[in-house]
């Protein structure tokens, strides 16, 4: 396979979707909670997911509509109550995962359908998933609309809850051959992280020392 580069203006979204999917890999799993005006737990997984900053603590979400432009019920129910939880993804819940990304009727809770089961949120009133390794109760900030299908939110974490073992209390070190998360790759692709390793950054006077005075570009 020879180069490739591309102008994404030529290329249709379904072509900019396998693109940007396999190439930026991989992507943390967010198991979203959140509660229908109905009171139904509603879960499913978003990997257009990330953490943006810690002061103030906000995650990003990207949620795509359905065909017909109607909103997953994760979009409806966060913009209603406006609290949701993301609970994390290891390789112990990946399984249930997917059985929550199913399209099920809104009437039914993918927690159940799952065999998952749930704990109470102390600072929203939104259940957390028992088994998630993490899990961040969130607040709605702001939901930016794109396109008519789709939007970006924006939430605020007021509280992370770990599972016992994985936060060292006196350094709030995460073990992470305990956690063991998964990473969205594509399609049907995910990524485990058992092949970590460490890269220790130098100072600009150790890298000089090693590697000699660097010459402006021209
Ligand atoms: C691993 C994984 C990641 C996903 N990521 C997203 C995503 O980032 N955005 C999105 O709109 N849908 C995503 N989906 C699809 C939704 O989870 C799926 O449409 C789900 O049924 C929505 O449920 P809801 O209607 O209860 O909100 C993903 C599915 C899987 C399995």
């Amino acid at each position: 396979m020879t180069a490739f580069t591309a102008a994404f203006a030529e290329l249709s979204p379904h072509e900019r979707y396998k693109l940007l999917c396999a190439s930026v890999v991989p992507r943390p799993i967010a198991l979203v909670t959140c509660v229908s005006p109905e009171g139904v737990v509603n879960a499913a997984p978003f990997s257009f997911f990330n953490v943006f900053s810690e002061d103030p603590a906000l995650i990003v979400l990207g949620l795509q509509h359905r065909p017909g432009n109607r909103p997953k019920d994760t979009t409806r129910h966060i913009a209603a109550a406006g609290a949701f939880v993301v609970n994390m993804v290891d390789e112990a819940l990946v399984e249930a995962m997917n059985v929550t990304a199913i399209d099920f009727p809104p009437e039914i809770s993918e927690i159940d359908a799952a065999g998952l089961s749930l704990l109470p949120g102390l600072d929203v009133p939104v259940p957390r998933i028992a088994q998630a390794p993490f899990a961040l109760e969130c607040r709605r900030t702001v939901s930016m609309a794109f396109s008519a299908t789709r939007e970006l939110l924006v939430g605020e974490v007021l509280r992370i809850h770990a599972r016992a073992g994985l936060v060292d209390h006196s350094n709030l070190r995460v073990s992470m051959s305990d956690y063991r998360p998964v990473g969205r790759l594509f399609g049907d692709g995910y990524s485990r992280q058992n092949e970590r390793f460490d890269l220790r950054r130098d100072s600009y006077a150790d890298w000089a020392a090693k590697n000699g005075s660097p010459t402006k570009n021209a």
